[in-house]
């Protein structure tokens, strides 16, 4: 039986898009050979990143603005240390906003670097939600916020206006909603949870920030290298691209970000207003703050925890339990969970209230 796939991530992908893979794996574009089998040379891996690379930019509206997409490799947690090596002044400064474990590990990063203000954080609360009325200082080299924190369920709503590139890990909500990206600089998103399997990193930058700190960049980890070449200055991850590719085009196919948003606004309205009219359950974040991505939610008694694990798991959910920083459940409804596998959560949780 296929589960309902809660998982954080590596997570979810549209079940067509697992079939295409499959077929890839064994005959791509009827070549005779595997994908994985494939020179990134080849003509046909050539066009799979070409189009993945043009695709990117088109659904987050950027095409034609000045960005570039690159599908790297090393993770978000790599992103981390690209982020101040590409920008920061050797005797600048850089400013973050701490709303997580990673927004945290951002921060470790860049202090390696120079100079890293933080300028808000929810760390006092475990990052139940997500700071506001912050000051950005105008002479940082940028800011850096995290949209989505994957482990607290929190989603920023809104972003502050800076006239200071700004850089953003969307690691587990790109491609889940419209904003206006082109007021973004640099956002790089580990494909894990949104866009593919693990093992690339969608970067898109705006080529006008790069080339101005002065520092001397290690070639791999350097983003003006990795436009000149194309996202091919070494081998990339062949498998990783073109299965994002793939998630890409479903995206394009259902309507694009604006269709797939209404799709998971629905999914998160059903299981918040769940949590918040079931009496054995309340939500772990800030109302105003919730990610509708990664919903967290805890029972209000701790007794019912056997019950409830043996009813989600016999329902045929699968990565239910929230991180061990947070406790509870972790319900992550990316753009690939269908809306009926969040009513399967829910009826599970009426049946707990039923049995109870
Ligand atoms: C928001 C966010 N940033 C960064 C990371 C780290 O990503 P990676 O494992 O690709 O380095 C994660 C992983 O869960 C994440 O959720």
């Amino acid at each position: 039986m296929k589960k309902h796939n809660y998982s954080a991530g590596p997570s979810i992908l549209p079940q067509e898009v697992f079939e295409k893979a499959s077929k890839a794996v064994l005959n791509f574009n009827d070549s005779g050979l595997s994908i994985l089998e494939i020179s990134h040379r080849s003509k046909d891996f050539v066009a799979v990143m070409d189009e993945a690379r043009s695709l990117a930019l088109e659904l987050l509206g950027l095409e034609g603005k000045g960005y570039q997409a690159l599908f790297l490799q090393g993770g978000a947690s790599t992103a981390f240390l690209m982020a101040p090596y590409n920008l920061l002044k050797e005797n600048g400064k850089a400013a973050y906003l701490d709303s997580g474990t990673w927004a945290a590990a951002a921060i470790k990063e860049a202090k390696l670097f120079g100079e890293t203000i933080v300028v808000a954080s929810s760390k006092d609360d475990n990052y139940t939600h997500i700071p506001k009325g912050y000051e950005i200082p105008a002479d940082a080299d940028y800011f850096h916020c995290t949209s989505n924190n994957t482990i607290f369920g929190t989603q920023m709503h809104e972003f502050p206006s800076t006239n200071i590139p700004v850089v953003c890990d969307m690691s587990s909500d790109i491609f889940s909603r419209e904003l206006d990206f082109s007021k973004f600089d640099l956002i790089y998103a580990g494909a894990q949870k949104n866009m593919g399997p693990a093992g690339t990193t969608l970067v898109v930058v705006k080529e006008e920030i790069l080339g101005k700190n002065g520092r001397a960049i290690p070639s791999m980890l350097d983003y003006a290298k990795h436009i000149k070449a194309e996202s091919m200055y070494n081998t990339p991850s062949v498998f990783a691209v073109y299965v994002s590719l793939l998630t890409l085009q479903w995206i394009k196919a259902k309507g694009g970000v604006a269709a797939v948003e209404k799709l998971n606004n629905a999914k998160a309205d059903l299981l918040y207003t769940e949590i918040d009219r079931n009496p054995l359950f309340k939500g772990a974040a800030a109302v105003e703050d919730r990610s509708k991505m990664n919903v967290t939610f805890l029972l209000n008694n701790p007794e019912h925890t056997e019950t409830f694990d043996a009813l989600w798991k016999a329902a045929g959910i699968s990565g239910l339990p929230g991180h061990r920083s947070v406790g509870g459940y972790r319900a992550s409804i990316y753009n690939a969970m269908p809306i009926e596998s969040v009513q399967v959560l829910v009826d599970v949780m009426k049946a707990l209230e039923s049995k109870v």
